[in-house]
């Protein structure tokens, strides 16, 4: 047996983490022979429910898990973290735009920047989810100047995931023959999943499926998958939600396999003219030791890149709403 890691979740008791927790010490996040000590933040009314949370973890008797620590202290919560999901925030309603949310989540992403700064591992990867996450994913990272902008990322699986499910539906394959899908931008409607660079069994996608079903379906039901659900739930997606962080993580930590990539918002360095310091989700490839690289010198046509461009604004706006807390 390794070293354990330590892995913190803020939200603790939320939607998300009732499926994402038990996924991670079940042992599908990092595999079987890795213990893990899990730090679960929550907000103090939250507590009693959290606490049951903690009952029904203990009842399962992972052999991976050494140990939970409950607190609604993100400085215990954080302490010597080594893996950081970051679920507390609220969840949009219908009607809602992810970046109304911004009104009543930023400040808790700053804030618990700030706690990371103090108290996290100096490797911590920090995967923000809560909406809308780039931006606080952006918040989170400028409250911790002490840890490399490299350990923060943003959410994009659940849209590539969402994107790979549409064209192997399309295609009537597997979504294991789907390769190098790209989800351009910010995790909201102005998103752009793009289908130039991939593969559906080696075959250019763009070969197998017409352009109109591209812009008329694919596109749009990438970008407005979260308010379907919650039209249909009633609620916003949780499960597939954890499916995607544990992706996510898996992917930033273990590394991306066969020269394929993935689709994470990352820290902009200028790639593709996206301005520097932005969390924009790009097409990345990931090395065995968890080092980023944004897959560089992709062919962007014109109309690929309006639509980069048109989520870049977005989140240029959304920067601006809450440069207070930069
Ligand atoms: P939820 O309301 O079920 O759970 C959120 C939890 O966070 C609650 O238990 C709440 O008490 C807790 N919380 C609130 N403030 C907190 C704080 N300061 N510190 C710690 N915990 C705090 O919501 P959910 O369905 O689990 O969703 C959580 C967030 O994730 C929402 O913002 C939602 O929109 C977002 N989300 C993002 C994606 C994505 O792809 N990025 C997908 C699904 C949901
Ligand atoms: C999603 O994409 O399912 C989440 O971001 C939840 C939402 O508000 O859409």
């Amino acid at each position: 047996m390794k070293t354990p890691v330590v892995i913190a979740v803020a939200g603790a008791a939320g939607q998300i983490s009732y499926s994402l927790l038990f996924r991670i010490v079940s042992g599908e996040l990092f595999g079987l022979e890795q213990p893990i000590i899990l730090r679960l933040l929550e907000i103090t009314p939250s507590l009693e429910k959290l606490h049951g949370v903690v009952m029904e973890l203990n009842d399962c008797a992972y052999p991976l898990l050494q140990k939970v620590i409950p607190t609604d202290d993100s400085r215990v919560a954080f302490k010597d973290a080594d893996y950081v999901f970051l679920a507390g925030a609220k969840p949009r309603k219908m009607g809602m735009k992810r970046k109304d949310l911004l009104a009543s989540n930023a400040l808790i992403f700053a804030e618990q920047g700030k706690a990371l700064n103090e108290v996290a591992s100096r490797h911590v990867k920090v995967l923000v989810t809560g909406n809308p996450a780039n931006t606080n994913a952006l918040i989170t990272q400028r409250n911790a100047p002490d840890l490399s902008p490299s350990c923060f990322a943003a959410m994009s699986m659940l849209d590539h995931n969402r994107a790979i499910s549409q064209l192997a539906e399309k295609c009537g394959v597997r979504s294991k023959d789907i390769k190098n899908i790209i989800i351009w931008g910010n995790h909201s409607e102005t998103q752009y999943p793009d289908l130039h660079h991939a593969t559906v069994k080696g075959q250019n996608a763009f070969a197998l499926v017409e352009d109109e079903w591209i812009t008329e379906y694919f596109i749009p039901t990438v970008q407005h998958r979260g308010a379907a659900i919650i039209g249909a739930r009633g609620l916003s997606s949780a499960a597939s939600a954890a499916n995607a962080a544990i992706d996510q993580m898996r992917a930033w930590t273990l590394g991306t396999q066969n020269n394929d990539w993935v689709s994470m918002a990352v820290f902009a360095d200028g790639s593709y003219g996206i301005e520097n310091g932005l969390f924009y989700s790009f097409p990345v490839r990931v090395s065995a030791e968890g080092e980023v690289t944004i897959v560089s010198d992709l062919q962007i046509d014109a109309f690929s890149l309006m639509r980069m461009q048109v989520s870049e604004r977005e989140l240029k706006e959304e920067r601006m709403a809450v440069q207070h807390l930069l």
